[in-house]
């Protein structure tokens, strides 16, 4: 320390003393003061190196830092803020299921409660850090020390503070001193000025008086009406000039932003299903005999192809108009008398499954009108029941209730029984009428009816499919009773 010679800090009489500092030139004649200092009694005192010193906190006897334990409390407050809150919002206030799961679903708050508990932690480490270290500060009175400089560089400073109990300004000089410490000196307080210089503070001033601009703007937006379009940076689809029903254009010479059918045009898949494929009529020969009922049936068509609801419309009164038609004697409605759809495997099996599906549960499979509906309801003694038709009826025969009779049976319904046009498509109740007549033939066939090579096959199967029947219908008993006994339990 000869080579520079800065003059010795002074204390003047109207400078308040901050502490007292020395310089030691190396780690162990540091360590050693530090923990001579210590053990002196000394509590506020600090040492400054140019770089990390290992065991100088336990050499100055510095307590461990609380942060880690600043940081758990804030961490856990997280914790502790984000479970209340959800469960308060998804349990409670705002119930919601999402994804089936409970409303209190600890597993689906983790994801929130983790992040919260991560924030609020390293929020509760970066301020407690600087709370703990007194920052932010701008001044040091360290920096009043014209050698303190070299803290940074090559020397080290074991410094004494005036606040503590045992400092009196010689006491620590001297012991300062006999631990080997240089230069030791005085540490006066920072006198200069504390006044913020004026243009900072304008400067800072308008910085935060600007700032308030976009807020108010925005405050004020919201609070007023304007004529003009608001902003729009990004118009994405806002103004697709798209249409909704029933509104108006300027598009079309009409003014209507929807559009009628072009006329002649026909739905995809319509295109072979007339008016005669849909109500099972002749409709060239019905305008001659009846042209009114003629007229509305086809309206009534083509309205089904536009709206739905227009169909249920369409099967009442068609229902109506059919009414009378079911009248044995009255009937004269020129019944189409063959399946328009061309017979094929491929349609029976269709029409086995829809029958199956829709008409066995009051018709029976076999078509004798003993479904389980019906077997419920005889169980049951119920007093309003109508017992469903057997099929296997004589007047439900071809030759006296035509395909298109039976088509219409089945898309309007009759008496007490529902129509099912709006579960079954036209194409498939074609296809039940088809299976219908199969079902028919198959229980009124003779031998006749089989082609001549197969006869003989018949003949040896028929022994087999007696007894076999015979034991269909004792399990199907069975069964009845069984069913019987447990809806009686
Ligand atoms: C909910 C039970 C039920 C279902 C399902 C049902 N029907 Fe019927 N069906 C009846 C009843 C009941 C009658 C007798 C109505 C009456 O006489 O009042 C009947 C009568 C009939 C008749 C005779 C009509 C006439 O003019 O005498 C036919 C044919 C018929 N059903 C066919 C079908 C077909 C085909 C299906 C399947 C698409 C079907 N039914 C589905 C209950 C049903």
């Amino acid at each position: 320390m000869t080579e520079s010679q800065p003059t010795p800090q002074t204390v003047k009489d109207d400078q308040k003393v901050h502490g007292v500092v020395a310089e030691f030139t190396d780690v162990d004649s540091l360590l050693a003061a530090c923990r001579r200092v210590r053990d002196a009694g000394y509590t506020k005192a600090d040492a400054f190196t140019p770089f990390p010193v290992h065991g100088i906190d336990t050499a100055l006897g510095i307590k461990p830092t609380v942060l880690p334990w600043i940081a758990l409390a804030a961490g856990l407050t997280g914790t502790t803020i984000a479970l209340v809150m959800q469960t308060w919002m998804n349990g409670i206030d705002y119930q919601y299921i999402i994804s089936g799961k409970p409303f209190i679903s600890l597993p689906a708050f983790i994801p929130v409660t983790f992040e919260l508990t991560i924030l609020l932690a390293s929020f509760g480490t970066f301020f407690g850090m600087w709370a703990l270290n007194g920052l932010p500060k701008f001044s040091n009175p360290m920096f009043t020390s014209p050698r303190f400089d070299r803290a940074t560089d090559d020397t080290f400073f074991l410094f004494l503070d005036a606040k503590d109990a045992r400092f009196d300004e010689a006491g620590a000089k001297a012991l300062l001193s006999e631990l080997g410490g240089e230069f030791v000196e005085p540490v006066v307080e920072d006198e200069t000025s504390k006044v913020i210089p004026k243009g900072l503070l304008i400067g800072l001033a308008t910085i935060i008086f600007l700032s308030f601009i976009p807020a108010l703007a925005v405050l004020r937006m919201r609070v007023t009406k304007s004529g003009s379009p608001r902003f729009h940076i990004f118009p994405d689809m806002d103004f697709s000039p798209s249409k909704d029903a029933q509104q108006t254009t300027t598009l079309f010479a009409d003014g209507r932003a929807m559009r009628p059918d072009v006329p002649g045009t026909v739905r995809r898949g319509d295109l072979d299903w007339d008016v005669n494929f849909k109500t099972g009529i002749d409709m060239e020969q019905l305008a001659t005999i009846d042209a009114p009922r003629a007229a509305q049936l086809v309206a009534l068509q083509d309205d089904v192809a536009v709206d739905e609801e227009d169909e249920v419309a369409e099967a009442d009164a068609a229902s109506e108009e059919s009414a009378p038609a079911a009248d044995e004697t009255g009937d004269n409605t020129p019944w189409l008398t063959k399946n328009p759809l061309e017979l094929s495997d491929e349609v029976l099996a269709r029409g086995q499954q829809q029958f199956n599906i829709y008409c066995s549960v009051c018709h029976g499979m076999n078509g004798r009108g003993n479904g389980l509906v019906n077997r419920r309801a005889q169980k049951i003694l119920a007093t309003t029941w109508t017992p469903p038709s057997n099929m296997h009826d004589p007047t439900l025969y071809a030759d006296v209730y035509p395909d298109g009779k039976l088509f219409s049976t089945i898309t309007n319904g009759i008496r007490k029984m529902p129509g099912y046009a709006s579960q079954i498509k036209a194409k498939d109740r074609w296809a039940v009428v088809a299976y219908v007549r199969a079902l028919q033939a198959s229980q009124n066939a003779s031998l006749e009816d089989v082609p001549e090579g197969k006869r003989s096959e018949i003949e040896k199967e028929q022994a087999d499919v007696q007894a076999q029947l015979k034991a269909a219908e004792e399990a199907t008993a069975d069964s009845a009773e069984e069913s019987g006994e447990a809806s009686s339990e």
